[in-house]
């Protein structure tokens, strides 16, 4: 994805990509330099110095990010995952397209943990009824098997035929029939399966039961975030693990994303037990 937007960018005078502070993008270098987190990129500086970080949902620090007209992408997780969950405001998203439309940058969404229905739709960003250019999606498409994949959107009219051809990114040979199989039970066939849309409806049903501070929530991505003085971590990793998995995004914000598979009853489980671990903690 990454590459495929400096391609798109470069010869257009175009490369910077801009993100924002807080995101995710993932470990290797070039993600992780698209990461806003500096904690998280400090140990490897230096390192690539062409994205432009500006903060989560502020409309008028994105115009100016554009403004030089050097951006050839604005690259965002519509709910941001590993930062604690956050849930983007819809009219930003709408903001975000139209900007990039005025200044001539390509909207560049990252679906990797939001996105293939986790959070209701295909793509979580559909819930601002956006279409973005550029598609980032991994994780359900694999099951637990490593599978990732970028898409482009069809009417995309000007990436360069070099960057459709296989040689611009290299293959991996093709996966093996297990993962395939765990790619499609994964997935299902339809772009408007009930499954996705199911997904958001047990994601309320988590999120509507109280064990701590409420916390933001799209479908099947929750976040719950814990009282001030007790650590995410020793909820889902301490003395007394619960029995359900969790984990945390960020320091007091316990993750909850659960396999598409998790019945309505199961729900309940993990969250009794969520909330009994939080229970052990702050007692
Ligand atoms: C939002 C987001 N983007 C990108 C990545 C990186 O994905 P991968 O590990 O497939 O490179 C992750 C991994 O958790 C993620 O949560």
């Amino acid at each position: 994805m990454i590459k495929l937007v400096r391609k798109w960018g470069l010869p257009r005078g175009r490369h910077v990509i801009i993100t924002l502070e807080g995101s995710f993008h993932g470990r290797t270098m070039a993600a992780l330099a698209a990461t806003g987190q500096p904690r998280k990129r400090e140990p490897f500086e230096p390192i690539h110095d062409w994205f432009r970080y500006v903060p989560p949902g502020d409309v008028e620090a994105l115009k100016g990010a554009l403004e030089p007209g050097d951006a050839a992408a604005v690259f965002l997780e519509p709910v941001m995952g590993e930062g604690g969950v956050i849930p983007l405001d819809l009219g930003y998203l709408r903001e975000v397209r139209a900007l990039c439309d005025e200044h001539g940058a390509l909207f560049a969404v990252d679906e990797v943990q939001a996105g293939t229905g986790r959070c209701g739709h295909w793509l979580s960003i559909s819930s601002a009824d956006v279409v973005p250019d550029v598609v980032a999606l991994a994780k359900a498409l694999g099951g637990a098997c490593r599978w990732a994949r970028s898409s482009r959107r069809p009417r995309c009219p000007s990436l360069p035929a070099s960057t459709r051809r296989p040689s611009a990114a290299g293959r991996f040979p093709a996966p093996p029939p297990s993962r395939c199989s765990t790619r499609s039970s994964a997935t299902g066939s339809s772009r408007t399966s009930p499954r996705w849309v199911s997904c958001s409806g047990r994601g309320r049903a988590a999120g509507s039961r109280r064990y701590a501070r409420r916390g933001p929530r799209r479908g099947l991505l929750n976040g719950f975030q814990v009282a001030p003085g007790i650590a995410a971590h020793d909820v889902v990793d301490g003395d007394a693990p619960p029995r359900a998995l969790a984990s945390t995004a960020g320091p007091d914000t316990v993750r909850f994303t659960p396999p598409y598979t998790i019945t309505a009853a199961e729900v309940d489980e993990a969250v009794k037990a969520l909330s009994d671990a939080l229970g052990e903690v702050a007692s």
